[in-house]
């Protein structure tokens, strides 16, 4: 039996305490769950992901309950980048918490002024690139659909910011490996997924969609099996360290993903339904190790026995 597992998650220029974030836009900006959920025990908090100007989000109903999942449409709302950095930084900074900041624009050069803005902040740890977001200059397909735009939008993040820079692909592609190693070469240095999965709901008796928007982002226990096989595939295709999740609910979801080659998770849909989701499977994860005598956690990663 092992008293205390080594639960460090080396990201090559970062190293994170233990392996559990949460998951941008499910805890806010770390302050909302900090009753509920110290976020400096956390590996790291991603916040809801930024603008250059705060946004108001979609009009509701904007969030609704699937089977085994939710939907949400909640759009872009944030407080923007001056405010974070100003009023919700320094909070998350005096907590020494991990902060990753999430970042979305509508073009290229928005990527890049809010890489400018954050790239030299004390206390952003990392940044991570919401690649989901629909390119104007390319008729609003999304960057992360295609590996030139995802190489473009992470040349000029990794130019101007001093972090290491992390992308969050989306699942909305027929070979996520190619989008993968173009952020990789265009110098990413760790990857992340899974997105929400584009999807709608139908409120029967009114007959209307279920969300005012129509179409919403499907995430939670639907989109783990997705999850998993996406990230075994990147883990496969890339040497940068891999951030993994989508659907994790308990400290066995987490332990599968690591299983899979994922260096760390994030927990995301777990925490509306329980505010210390995070915490209870980073603490299953650490009883999990002690249980079956294992003294690193980095020995579990990639360990999956492919027959
Ligand atoms: C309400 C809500 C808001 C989200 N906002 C963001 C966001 O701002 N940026 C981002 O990259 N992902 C966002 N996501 C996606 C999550 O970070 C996560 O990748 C996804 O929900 C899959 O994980 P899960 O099944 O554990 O929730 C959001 C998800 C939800 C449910």
């Amino acid at each position: 039996m092992v008293t205390q597992p080594d639960m460090r998650v080396d990201l090559g220029k970062l190293v994170l305490k233990n392996p559990v974030l949460a998951a941008s836009g499910t805890f806010g900006y770390g302050q909302e769950m900090a009753d509920f959920c110290d976020p400096a025990l956390l590996g790291g908090v991603v916040v809801k992901g930024l603008t250059l100007e705060p946004w108001p989000g979609n009009p509701p109903p904007r969030i609704v309950e699937t089977s085994a999942g939710m939907l949400n449409s909640i759009g872009l709302e944030n407080v923007g980048l001056d405010v974070f950095l100003k009023e919700k930084l320094p909070w998350l900074v005096e907590r020494n918490v991990t902060v990753v900041a999430n970042i979305l624009g509508k073009t290229v050069d928005e990527y890049a002024a809010l890489a400018q803005g954050l790239g030299k902040a004390d206390g952003v740890a990392m940044i991570e690139i919401n690649v989901s977001c629909p390119n104007v200059a390319a008729g609003g397909l999304a960057f992360g659909t295609s590996p030139e735009f995802t190489a473009q939008v992470v040349r000029v993040v990794v130019q101007a910011a001093e972090q290491p820079v992390m992308v969050k692909l989306t699942p909305m592609v027929s070979d996520i490996t190619a989008v993968a190693e173009a952020a990789v070469q265009a110098g990413a240095d760790i990857i992340s997924l899974i997105n929400t999965i584009p999807a709608m709901a139908v409120d029967l008796e009114n007959r209307r969609p279920a969300l005012k928007n129509v179409v919403g982002g499907l995430s939670g226990p639907a989109i783990k099996p997705v999850a998993l096989r996406l990230v075994w595939e990147v883990t496969r295709a890339v040497d940068a360290p891999v951030i993994g999740g989508g659907g994790i609910m308990t400290a066995e979801d987490a332990l599968e993903f690591l299983m899979v080659g994922a260096r760390a998770v994030q927990v995301g849909t777990a925490n509306f339904v329980d505010p210390r989701a995070a915490l209870k499977i980073l603490e299953g994860i650490e009883a999990y190790c002690k249980e079956k005598s294992i003294q690193d956690l980095s020995t579990w990663v990639g360990s999956l026995k492919i027959d």
